[in-house]
């Protein structure tokens, strides 16, 4: 492992590592990543004591080639920070989002079948009937918090359609996922410190066992749903067993609903926040819808970053990096990237090429949801402007400060004709 220069309390990167940075407002870590972009090379953010911590990369070009290097920039040791302890990989060791090589293409050829055009397109249907329900139930019933009653709603109720979880695990479900998800990340207030998210993969632990039952049940009586699709071999032999077909739906809950429904909130923030972008959209719903969302999720960058080891000698933007380093792709960085994003900070719809890393930098282990979480996201935006109520959001939104996802815990929202 490549050992740092010695550390003198100015290390240029060292804040990143402070639990606190990701409590400050955004404006604050957009400045502090606009400072290290500008070094050039990667940066070192010492963790703890003995020398230990990661190479912060926060380039546009950085992370897309980090990405796209797996031999280099391996995920097996653990994609977040901190690394998972080792009872959570005996517990979660089968998420392919941790795999590399064939092991990762084995369980991606597998689970890819939920994201095959045929599904994907009958998905659709559903998603504009899901969406057009929880727009109806927010008229009748008035609510005032956005998260609660809109946003986390849509992706949960559409992956739950998807996988064929019956009706009654649902509430359960939803809870453990908001539970696992708040203990993911860097803990709030004075006592903040980085820590393990033991209390949160508890919740999905019990989660995972939840489903895993259904999938034995399915294999024995299959329906049309999804879990039975990826627990009864295909022509190739291939299943998942129930342990992984646990671990695949987890990985599904934090990837899927926690990142679309925190795209969803920041997005009514940045309509609300900016009226001309969201007259222009109303304009011509159609035409900008694509680019909106985009934007939205360029913009907030729900996932803020993932970790890689280093696993053969490789030099990047002049730096280079030996097997056993930390590197970690810092997406809400490379998302204000300068070089590819003129006035990178302003949110504009009609941005031109976009080609952000929201949902990854490419290569194998890009999100297989970036269809489903667009469509999931045009539907939605679709129902709550284009009916005559001028839905807009109230105040701040109350930020998780996670350093792993751009979380937010809730935000309020009222009509203007109600
Ligand atoms: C706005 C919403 C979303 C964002 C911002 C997002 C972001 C990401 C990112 C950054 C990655 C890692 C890419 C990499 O390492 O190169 C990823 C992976 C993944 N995403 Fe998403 N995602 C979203 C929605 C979804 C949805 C709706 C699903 C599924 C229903 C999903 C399923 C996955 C899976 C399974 C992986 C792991 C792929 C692998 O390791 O091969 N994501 N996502």
């Amino acid at each position: 492992m490549t050992l740092p220069a010695p550390r003198t309390g100015t290390d240029p990167g060292a804040e990143l590592a402070e639990p606190g940075f990701w409590q400050r407002p955004p404006a604050h870590r957009l400045a502090a990543f606009a400072r290290l972009r500008a070094l050039g090379s990667p940066v070192f953010v010492p963790e703890g004591a003995k020398g230990a911590g990661h190479w912060a990369l926060v380039r546009h070009g950085q992370v897309q080639e980090a990405s796209r290097l797996p031999k280099v920039f391996a995920s097996a040791p653990g994609v977040t920070t901190p690394e998972p302890a080792r009872w959570v990989r005996a517990l979660f060791g089968d998420s392919m989002v941790n795999l590399d090589g064939p092991d990762h293409a084995q369980l991606r050829k597998i689970v890819q079948r939920a994201f095959t055009p045929r599904l994907l397109a009958a998905a659709e249907e559903d998603i504009h009937a899901v969406a057009a329900r929880i727009v109806d139930d927010v008229l009748d019933g008035q609510p005032d918090e956005f998260v609660s009653a809109v946003a986390s709603r849509l992706p949960l109720e559409v992956i739950c359609n998807m996988m064929g979880i019956p009706e009654h695990y649902r509430a359960e479900i939803a809870d453990r996922v908001d539970h696992a998800s708040e203990n993911i990340g860097v803990e709030r207030g004075l006592a903040a410190r980085l820590r393990m998210p033991g209390r949160g993969l508890r919740a999905l632990a019990r989660m995972q066992r939840m489903v895993a039952g259904i999938g034995r049940e399915r294999r024995k009586n299959p329906t049309d749903d999804l879990i039975s699709a990826l627990v009864c071999a295909n022509v190739d032999g291939q299943a998942l067993g129930a342990r992984q077909l646990g671990a695949f739906f987890s990985l599904l809950m934090v990837a899927g609903v926690e990142t679309t429904r925190n795209a969803i909130t920041h997005g009514l923030t940045l309509l609300t926040d900016h009226p001309d972008q969201r007259d222009l959209l109303l304009s011509d719903f159609e035409q900008y819808a694509d680019g909106a969302v985009d934007e939205m999720i360029r913009h907030s960058t729900p996932i803020i970053q993932f970790r890689r080891t280093v696993a053969a000698e490789h030099t990047l933007d002049g730096h280079l990096f030996r097997p056993g380093d930390k590197v970690v792709l810092y997406y809400a960085s490379a998302n204000r990237d300068e070089a590819l994003f003129p006035d990178p900070d302003a949110f504009d719809i009609t941005r031109s090429p976009n080609p952000h890393l929201g949902f990854g930098g490419g290569g194998p282990h890009f999100c297989l949801g970036a269809h489903l979480a667009r469509v999931e996201m045009k539907a939605l935006f679709r129902e709550l402007l284009t009916r005559p109520v001028g839905l807009r959001a109230v105040g701040l939104p109350d930020l998780a400060g996670s350093n792993f996802d751009n979380r937010v815990r809730s935000l309020r929202f009222a009509f203007e004709r109600p």
